[in-house]
C-alpha cells in the first residue's frame, strides 16, 4: 500500500467566542465546531523525493504556503526520508472560514501515519498539526467539539442531530489575522452561551440550536463586507431556521428544518450567488 485517498471535510462554527488576547499573539477562543460533508479529497503517495503538491485549483499555492505541504514537511521531520506526492481535489473554497486548508493538512497527517506505519497517537498528530494551524487538531478529531485555547483544547460533543445546511460563499477571501486584529479594537456585546448549545445538540433540538448560534466575529467581518448581511437575509428568506457566519468568514451558513427546504433554498440561492453549497453534517463512513 503506497497510496491513500482521504476525505477532508469542512468545518463550521455553530458558536464562536473570543475570550482574550494571549501573550503569544493568538487569541483564546470558545467555539463549537461541527464537521460538514463538503469535502476536499486528498491523495497521498510515497514516490520520488521531495514534496510535491498537485491541485485542481490554480489559486491554491503549491509550495510551503500550502498547509498540506507543511503537514508533509512536519511528518518528514518526524521520521525517515521519502518523497511525498499530494494530490488535492479542492471543493472547499479558500480563505472561507471553513478550515479547508487545515482539513487538507489533517488528511495528509492521517494518510502519512498509515502509509509510513508511524503509529502516531491522536495526541501526537494533534501536536504536530497545531504547528501548522489552530484548526488542524479539530480537523483530526472530527465530529462536533467544544474548542478552547487556540482551538486545540477539544471536548467531543456527542451530537446525533444531522443538520441540513446551505453554505454561501461570496467569492472573496478573508484574512483571519486581520479580523482578529480588528476585534481587538472593538467591544464584544453579545456572546454565545456554549453550555446551552451543548444541551441543544445533545437533545437534538434544532430550534434551540438555531437560537444559540452566535459568532462574535461577525461584526468585524460584516463591517468590511456589507454584502454578507444581504446573504444572511437571503438564507433566512429561503427558510433557514438559523443563519451564521463560519469562523472569521466570509462563508455564511443556514440550517434548515428538513432536506426539502434546504434543497429548495440551495436552488434559490444558486440563482443569486456564485458559490452555494448544499451540505449536511459529516458522517465518517459517508452513509448518507
Ligand atoms: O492558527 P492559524 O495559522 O490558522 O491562524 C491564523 C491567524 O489567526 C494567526 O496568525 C492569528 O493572527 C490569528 N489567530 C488568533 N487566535 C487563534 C487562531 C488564530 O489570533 N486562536
Amino acid at each position: 500500500m503506497d497510496e491513500i485517498t482521504v476525505a477532508a471535510p469542512a468545518k463550521i462554527n455553530l458558536t464562536l467566542d473570543v475570550v482574550g488576547l494571549r501573550n503569544d499573539g493568538y487569541h483564546n477562543i470558545e467555539s463549537i465546531m461541527h464537521q460538514v460533508d463538503l469535502c476536499d479529497y486528498v491523495t497521498v503517495s510515497l514516490v520520488g523525493d521531495g514534496i510535491e503538491v498537485i491541485t485542481d485549483n490554480s489559486e491554491l499555492p503549491g509550495g510551503s504556503a500550502n498547509l498540506a505541504f507543511r503537514a508533509a514537511r512536519q511528518v518528514l521531520a518526524y521520521r525517515a526520508k521519502t518523497g511525498i506526492r499530494i494530490s488535492i481535489e479542492k471543493n472547499i473554497p479558500l480563505g472561507a472560514g471553513l478550515a479547508g486548508g487545515s482539513s487538507d493538512a489533517a488528511a495528509v497527517i492521517q494518510a502519512l501515519n498509515r502509509l509510513m506505519d508511524l503509529d502516531l497517537s491522536y495526541e501526537q498528530m494533534a501536536a504536530l498539526g497545531l504547528e501548522i494551524g489552530s484548526d488542524v487538531p479539530f480537523c483530526l478529531m472530527g465530529g462536533t467539539a467544544l474548542a478552547q485555547g487556540r482551538g486545540e483544547i477539544l471536548t467531543a460533543i456527542p451530537a446525533n442531530q444531522i443538520l441540513e445546511l446551505v453554505l454561501c460563499n461570496p467569492g472573496f477571501e478573508v484574512s483571519t489575522a486581520q479580523i482578529f486584529a480588528l476585534m481587538d479594537r472593538e467591544e464584544i456585546t453579545v456572546r454565545p452561551d456554549n453550555r446551552q448549545m451543548v444541551l441543544a445538540l445533545q437533545a437534538g433540538d434544532l430550534g434551540s440550536i438555531a437560537d444559540h448560534m452566535i459568532n462574535v466575529m461577525e461584526q468585524a467581518t460584516f463591517s468590511l463586507h456589507p454584502v454578507l448581511g444581504q446573504i444572511k437575509a437571503a438564507l433566512t428568506e429561503n427558510g433557514a431556521r438559523g443563519v451564521l457566519m463560519s469562523g472569521s468568514g466570509p462563508t455564511i451558513f443556514g440550517i434548515y428544518p428538513d432536506r426539502e427546504t434546504a434543497d429548495q433554498a440551495w436552488q434559490m440561492m444558486n440563482k443569486r450567488y456564485p458559490r452555494v453549497y448544499r451540505a449536511s453534517s459529516y458522517r465518517r463512513n459517508g452513509d448518507q
